[in-house]
């Protein structure tokens, strides 16, 4: 494939990407033209996920469109005809995976000189990764971002056809794309993106750069795709948004927000509602009023939290205190009895003190989570922190990190315990990873749960009596 003019390509421009203006979000209805419904006809695709669940969900729309367009889902990389990866670039380490991948994924495009190797996701929406790409990975056809999913079709009879390399990325606010296609990944679970983007801009993270301004689906078009899921027998369905507290806001002429989209979704015949991301400072009484009154929404809350410390705190951006995050724990904690919460901690920001960790440590210990996702500070190019004065030795973070992490499992283990000698309601996900005879599910509060039953139960919620607690999953008996 040609690369000689590399300035016909669009790439990223991440000060662009920072504006946010007060214009009207666009939505567009996609339609696959005519001229594209056969290309894919006796080929077949392969899209490889990383990350979060906005990734596998975007993942299952590249498939839809896919094999709307005639493609098969390819059984090895070996026999692909298209290969994708839908990236991450969320801290160093996940792009460090990925650089990996297309190194080795090099040796199939000298077996088939004729495979499309696509980059997508995050990644592709950032400057050092687009110029890396252009430099020393020729051998990379596709290049597209978070925003023009719904262009694939084009590009793909571009790098088909034309054998042209394709390089386009937008850094814009971004629009809404409604009818696109979806081939889901699970029987009974299933995704639902209720908003995109983020306006938070924590300094640390890279997500509002790469993924646009926070913009709503409209409640129709929500509560329709629900419906159908209803149609098709699904059970479960995770409302995705990188922090659904704001759903609504953005809304010019109408007031309406998460809690009441969670009211209308209660009603839709959907056995359980779950929902992935949240923010502390948009999270309203009205959300936890209709938690408490829902009975499909589960009692489970993810609330990063990502320091205890308020001069960490301030430093992310994060408008809050860890006494006013405790005290919106204890209204949720009350609202909702019994809920389960668990979080996400960064530790090693730059700047971050002994005295800092310790009141992380002391929140944990207040906050009864039961469990978090723990990282140490990742520097990402383009965002405030990368430039924030660090001076704190790798392996005081790391030791910052097992220290947490301990203290973050003494919860687990209480969390798991709380439910021992209780019937808990599990929908069965598949068999044990370790025991062919054994099924797993989770209950209503988010715990793993291993029994022993039919494989016949998978997809169905069933009555389990825990007899078990240890600190990762629960063992129980069917009931
Ligand atoms: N370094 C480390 N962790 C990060 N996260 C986001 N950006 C970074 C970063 N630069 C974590 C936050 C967020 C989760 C999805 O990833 O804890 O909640
Ligand atoms: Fe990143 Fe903060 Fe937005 Fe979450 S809320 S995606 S951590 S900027």
């Amino acid at each position: 494939m040609s690369n000689i003019d590399i300035e016909k390509y669009f790439k990223p421009d991440l000060k662009k990407a920072r504006k946010r203006s007060q214009n009207a979000i666009e939505e567009l209805h996609f339609k696959l033209s005519d001229a594209y419904q056969k290309i894919g006809v006796n080929s077949s695709y392969m899209i490889h996920t990383y990350g979060c669940q906005g990734n596998e969900a975007d993942t299952e729309t590249m498939a839809g469109i896919l094999e709307l367009m005639g493609f098969s889902k390819a059984t090895s990389e070996a026999e692909s005809d298209v290969i994708i990866l839908n990236t991450c670039a969320i801290r160093e380490n996940a792009e460090n995976r990925i650089w990996g991948e297309l190194g080795r994924l090099k040796s199939y495009k000298k077996q088939n000189p004729n495979l499309i190797l696509g980059l997508a996701g995050c990644m592709a929406q950032e400057e050092n990764v687009v110029e890396r790409i252009l430099k020393k990975y020729q051998y990379v056809d596709l290049v597209f971002g978070t925003h023009n999913i719904y262009k694939l079709p084009q590009y793909i009879e571009t790098a088909f056809y034309s054998k042209e390399r394709v390089i386009e990325v937008y850094s814009q606010e971004g629009e809404i794309v409604e009818n696109l296609p979806k081939i889901r990944n699970h029987q009974h679970k299933a995704w639902v993106n209720i908003m995109f983007g983020c306006d938070e801009f924590c300094t640390y993270c890279i997500v509002p750069y790469t993924r646009g301004k926070e913009r709503s689906r409209a409640k129709e078009e929500i509560i329709n795709e629900v419906k159908e899921l209803v149609v098709d027998g699904y059970k479960e369905i995770t409302l995705l948004g990188q922090n659904v507290n704001a759903y609504g806001k953005d809304f010019k002429d109408e007031h309406y927000t998460f809690g009441d989209l969670l009211r209308d979704l209660n009603d839709l015949g959907m056995e359980r509602i779950r929902f992935t991301t949240s923010h502390p400072h948009d999270l309203d009484q009205k959300t936890m009023d209709a938690m408490r009154d829902c009975e499909h929404v589960m009692p489970y809350f993810h609330l990063p939290v990502q320091s205890g410390s308020n001069a960490v705190l301030k430093k992310m951006n994060r408008h809050y205190t860890k006494e006013s995050y405790l005290e919106i724990l204890n209204r949720l904690k009350t609202t909702v009895p019994g809920i389960s919460v668990t979080t996400d901690i960064i530790v090693g920001f730059p700047g971050e003190t002994d005295a800092d960790f310790k009141e992380t440590l002391d929140l944990v210990d207040q906050a009864h989570f039961e469990g978090a996702f723990t990282f140490v500070f990742s520097k990402r190019e383009g965002t405030p922190a990368a430039t924030f004065e660090d001076d704190t030795p790798e392996e005081v973070k790391k030791e910052r990190l097992y220290i947490l992490n301990d203290r973050i499992n003494d919860g687990y283990l209480i969390g798991s315990q709380r439910f021992l000698n209780q019937t808990v309601k599990v929908l069965v996900d598949g068999v044990s990873k370790h025991d062919e005879h054994v099924l797993a599910g989770y209950s209503e509060h988010n715990k793993l749960v291993n029994f022993k039953g039919d494989p016949s139960l998978i997809g169905q919620i069933v009555n389990v009596k825990i007899t078990v607690a240890k600190t990762w999953f629960l063992l129980g008996e069917l009931l």
